[in-house]
């Protein structure tokens, strides 16, 4: 059986990369709810019904396991995901446990850029609360990067504009790490990098998702026998047209 990857958009590719990293030998489901992006900025339980209508459909397809590759589906949603189907759910969060152990090191400061509805969230506050102890976290929503990605602009001069705007508040030096607390950030690495001093460390979630996957995989003797193929779906709809699929196939190998 086949893994579902889910996002609202192009972000999950970004943890689709990985998995075809760290479990070559499966196969899997792509599904990005287009329709609906960006969810980050909505209603919480507006996103919900989103997330369970396409979970519901990744499921009627035969799934071993869904991987929420979205940071703010992961926050709204997935305790009751859990709740509700038989197979492993996954979901990815902000990387700030080891960015907050590895800036204190540096003696430096984290900051998280995520969706305004993932810092918005009880699990995003939840997590800071149990993890920085020395109040060295800060945050910032960067919802318009979420749009350049689905725009495929990822250099343009309009994105480093926007990230120079909405980091101009913030005294950069003092950042040891920048968490990219959304899936369709990493896209965006290359432009963060540069207005950052350059021992930054950007970190995202999407490695130890994966790593996660392959244990709860192993664990239950569910490891697969596929090739890496993967179906793409947009809102319950296959993708069976070449210029979008090669636009994936083109994201996957910018990563
Ligand atoms: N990729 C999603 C995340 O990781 C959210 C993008 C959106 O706002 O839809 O949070």
């Amino acid at each position: 059986m086949k893994i579902g990857i889910f996002d609202s958009g192009i972000g999950g590719v970004t943890v689709l990369h990985q998995a075809l990293k760290q479990l070559p030998n499966e196969d899997y489901i792509y599904y990005a709810d287009t329709q609906n992006v960006p969810y980050g900025e909505k209603p919480k339980e507006e996103v919900k019904r989103y997330i369970f209508e396409a979970v519901d459909f990744i499921a009627r397809q035969g799934v071993k396991a869904v991987v929420i590759a979205c940071n703010t589906a992961t926050s709204v949603a997935v305790e009751d995901l859990r709740a509700k189907y038989a197979f492993p759910v996954l979901g990815i969060e902000p990387a700030v446990k080891p960015a907050v152990q590895a800036s204190e090191a540096m003696g430096k400061r984290v900051l998280v850029l995520a969706t305004s509805l993932t810092l918005k969230e009880k699990k995003f506050h939840d997590l800071v609360d149990r993890i920085d102890s020395h109040a060295i976290v800060d945050k910032l929503p960067l919802p318009n990067l979420v749009q350049f990605a689905e725009r495929y602009q990822f250099q343009e001069d309009d994105v480093i504009r926007y990230l120079e705007d909405q980091l101009t508040p913030f005294d950069l030096k003092q950042y040891g790490t920048v968490v990219l607390g959304c899936t369709h950030f990493p896209f965006f690495k290359a432009a963060i990098r540069k207005l950052f001093p350059d021992d930054v460390v950007l970190m995202d979630g999407s490695v130890g998702t994966v790593k996660h996957l392959k244990r709860v995989l192993e664990a239950s003797g569910q490891t697969g026998d596929g090739t890496g193929q993967v179906t793409f779906y947009t809102s319950g709809v296959k993708v069976e047209d070449g210029v979008l699929l090669s636009q994936y196939h083109r994201l996957l190998e910018m990563l």
